[in-house]
């Protein structure tokens, strides 16, 4: 079964490695289904019977997105908002429609790997401050597994740096 990838970027055109991601995952239709939040969205008026449906067809949802704020890009909050229903994502017997279904996060951040693990400054490692996301996807029973990340985004938007992120990120997506 191919594996749905909800992509949430503000502003895809002017990004550079979801973008490259993103065209990544187009050059394998048969593995991979593409769904671009902001480019469904624009108005960012979600059809939350239409999510549901795309999210029942999959068992395996990964989250693409950039690290803004140490948090997620605010579309994908108020995806998770509504949703993630009752009677739906949790709360009846018929709900936990995600029941079971592999949920992964793919995160590109700005700053560099060693610093969120080692550093005084951040304090806190990506598998941390995503802890949100795992509470509430194990809330609706999903099998949450550990993110995929590419970091160093802030100083590092070379080609090189871009390129050798396409294989990390299909070899974790094929392993979810
Ligand atoms: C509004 C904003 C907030 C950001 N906050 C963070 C942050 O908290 N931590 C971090 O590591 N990078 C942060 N960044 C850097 C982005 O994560 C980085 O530019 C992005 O992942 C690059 O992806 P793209 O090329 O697809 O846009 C921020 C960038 C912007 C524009």
């Amino acid at each position: 079964m191919k594996t749905l990838v909800v992509v949430i970027h503000p502003d895809i055109k002017s990004s550079a490695v979801n973008k490259r991601w993103v065209a990544a995952l187009h050059e394998h239709p048969e593995k991979y289904v593409v769904h671009q939040l902001y480019a469904v969205y624009p108005d960012e008026r979600l059809d939350v019977q239409a999510e549901q449906q795309l999210v029942e067809q999959y068992d395996k949802i990964v989250f693409q997105f950039p690290y803004y704020w140490f948090n997620c890009p605010p579309l994908f909050k108020k995806w998770l908002d509504e949703v993630l229903t009752y009677g739906w994502a949790y709360g009846s017997k018929s709900g936990y429609k995600m029941s079971g279904k592999k949920i992964a996060l793919a995160i590109s951040a700005g700053v560099d790997e060693h610093e969120y693990r080692q550093s005084e400054r951040y304090k806190y490692t990506l598998e941390e401050l995503t802890r949100p996301f795992e509470l509430s996807f194990e809330y609706v029973k999903a099998d949450y597994r550990p993110l995929f990340a590419y970091y160093g985004m802030e100083f590092n938007t070379s080609e090189e740096w871009i390129e050798r992120s396409v294989p990390l990120y299909l070899e974790f997506l094929d392993a979810l």
